[in-house]
């Protein structure tokens, strides 16, 4: 549908330049429309402008709009609306193609920064959400013609490995290890972080009684000096610490791409913090040689203001007083890599709400930077787990892989209760299917902005805006495509169009416009609301008219409309990294 809305929208621009001269030659708004096929607000908005009668401007259109073979008729309503009807053969011709996708980012690099988890911590709810996210947003780019780099933006530097070094050192379980390297990580960092507690109040009251003051000058607890010292001789490329932090990015790598497999979720480049660090002192400078970024305090920041920067952020911090660098030195040298090693037009990052002061400071830097790519933010409101959904060890920190598998038992029930019929294995693959969609689904179907509750009942339901549904709608299609192939018959030409079947056309028509907006706003749910209206108006037109049991022409005439339908609930479920299964 998006050719004919950019043909329109040009005939729509060329009659205004007719009529009104040059300056009125503008792009109008053509869009989709309940009250006809499509629909144009523009001539309200122009006529301000142009200082005319909206109804005069509304008529040129109207009139230009209908010279195009496609339209069949047009109205000016209201105020100013033109109204537009399209010819069934016209609609009938273009269902054909409805799975097809305009190239809107051939030439253009997109670098995706997402999932990006922290070594030696397991996966948390926030990476889940931003992986699953990130692969939607990536297969949807690719599929409308961008190059896309899937860059795993890997949390593998920072004060966190001196801890883990010295916990390594004075805890380690090496059965534990040997187990489950990340969770004995986990427990040692905790354990760390216990200490450090612990002696930090220890020292507070020490010092509270030496000096009788707040505890401001009290010393740092013996145990973060050690792990400091650590830091340090890791940072000055110590081979034991070395070797020791590239062994907890191994074990956790390893346990990240077992998640990643099972979610079928893949990365073009790995390029964690550390990747970074020979770059980060000549980045600084460079900044600092710009006058972008002034010293403060013994530290180096960026300061913004609201004339310059259009938001009047608080200082960037970019090296700390005791010349370490930070998460966001690390960030600003990636944004000048992308550029320079993809010249990537957008970079976009996923993560949690919780980081979006740091990506506007970065933003802003990059801005100064003159980077010559769009930088934006998708982020996502945090995920809470319903009451009971799964025991956790603690809050908020679960485990992907034990969601995954408690998806999959439950699905396993559903499955067998669609379809008694289907043997251990079908039920077992459609168990894994399902359980994935469903989780990745419930991701991905909420404005990402808004906070996810996760619940299993609402996850797996086969009625309402579930991935389950619309798989067991594309199931339904399959079946009966089977059933007329079994009984010899095929699809043919679209040659009815009654006004259930009509609705359907101009739904499948309206795929494109779905997908592209998904990549341009960045908002997958948009995809899952057209996958979800579609099946809907889908399933009304099959309660309502008879396909195999219908006469010849007609029945190929639907049976084409099935198979376009199941053609593009796979394509878009495909598109946000969920599969189907041909019978369940
Ligand atoms: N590792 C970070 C975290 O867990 C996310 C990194 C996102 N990407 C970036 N370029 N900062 O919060």
């Amino acid at each position: 549908m998006l050719v004919l809305i950019d043909e329109l929208a040009e005939l729509g621009a060329t009659s205004l330049r007719g009529t009104f001269g040059d300056e009125a030659g503008q792009r109008i708004g053509v869009a989709s429309s309940q009250v006809a096929d499509l629909q144009t607000a523009s001539a309200m908005q122009l006529a301000k402008k142009l200082k005319r009668n909206p109804r005069e401007l509304a008529e040129v259109f109207a009139a230009a709009l209908f010279t195009h073979p496609a339209v069949a008729r047009t109205e000016v309503a209201g105020p100013g609306f033109v109204n537009i009807h399209l010819h069934d053969a016209w609609l009938r011709d273009a269902v054909s193609q409805a799975a097809s996708l305009r190239q809107v980012g051939t030439g253009q690099t997109v670098v995706i920064d997402y999932s990006s988890p922290n070594v030696a911590k397991p996966m948390h709810i926030a990476h889940i959400r931003s992986t699953i996210i990130g692969d939607a947003l990536k297969r949807v780019m690719r599929a409308v013609g961008y190059t896309v780099v899937a860059d795993n933006h890997l949390g593998d530097w920072g004060t966190q490995f001196g801890k883990l070094i010295v916990a390594y050192r004075k805890w380690l379980d090496p059965q534990a290890f040997e187990e489950n390297p990340v969770s004995e990580l986990l427990r040692l960092y905790v354990k760390f972080v216990e200490l450090e507690k612990q002696q930090k109040a220890e020292l507070g009251k020490k010092n509270q009684a030496d000096e009788g003051d707040d505890g401001a000058a009290a010393d740092a607890p013996p145990i973060l000096k050690e792990a400091r010292g650590e830091l340090v001789k890791l940072q000055q490329g110590d081979p034991k610490n070395v070797a020791l932090w590239k062994q907890f990015i191994d074990v956790s790598m390893h346990e990240f791409d077992r998640v990643y497999r099972r979610l079928d979720v893949n990365f073009d480049v790995v390029l964690g913090e550390s990747f970074y660090n020979d770059q980060l002192a000549g980045t600084v400078q460079t900044l600092l040689d710009k006058g972008i970024a002034e010293e403060s305090e013994g530290a180096i920041v960026v300061r913004f203001d609201k004339a310059t920067d259009g938001d009047a952020l608080p200082p960037f911090l970019i090296r700390k007083a005791d010349g370490g660098f930070l998460y966001g030195s690390t960030d600003v040298a990636g944004l000048l890599y992308r550029v320079g090693r993809w010249n990537a037009s957008r970079i976009i990052i996923v993560t949690d709400e919780r980081q979006q002061l740091h990506f506007k400071q970065l933003f802003a830097t990059g801005r100064r930077l003159g980077v010559p790519a769009s930088m934006e933010h998708v982020w996502f409101g945090l995920m809470r787990l319903a009451e009971g959904t799964i025991s956790t060890r603690d809050g908020n920190l679960i485990g992907l892989e034990t969601l995954l598998d408690e998806a999959e038992r439950r699905s396993l029930e559903v499955a067998r209760q669609c379809n008694p019929d289907l043997t251990e294995e079908e039920a077992r693959e459609v168990a894994r299917v399902v359980g994935i969609g469903a989780v990745k689904y419930n991701d991905l179907s909420k404005d990402r902005t808004t906070m996810v509750t996760f619940s299993w009942d609402k996850a797996l339901s086969l009625t309402g805006n579930t991935a389950p549904y619309l798989q067991y709608a594309y199931a339904r299609i399959r079946s009966i495509l089977r059933k007329a192939s079994d009984q010899g018959i095929s699809p043919g030409k679209v040659t009815n169009l009654e006004p259930t079947e009509r609705i359907l056309v101009r739904k499948l028509l309206g795929f494109d416009e779905a997908v592209e907006e998904v990549s341009k706003a960045l908002r997958p749910h948009v995809l899952c609301e057209y996958l979800f209206e579609l099946a809907t108006v889908f399933s009304t037109f099959y309660n309502e008219l008879p396909v195999l049991k219908a006469e010849s022409d007609v029945r190929a005439s639907r049976l084409h409309l099935c198979e376009r339908t199941g053609e593009v609930l796979k394509h878009g479920l495909q598109l946000l990294g969920i599969g189907v299964v041909e019978r369940m």
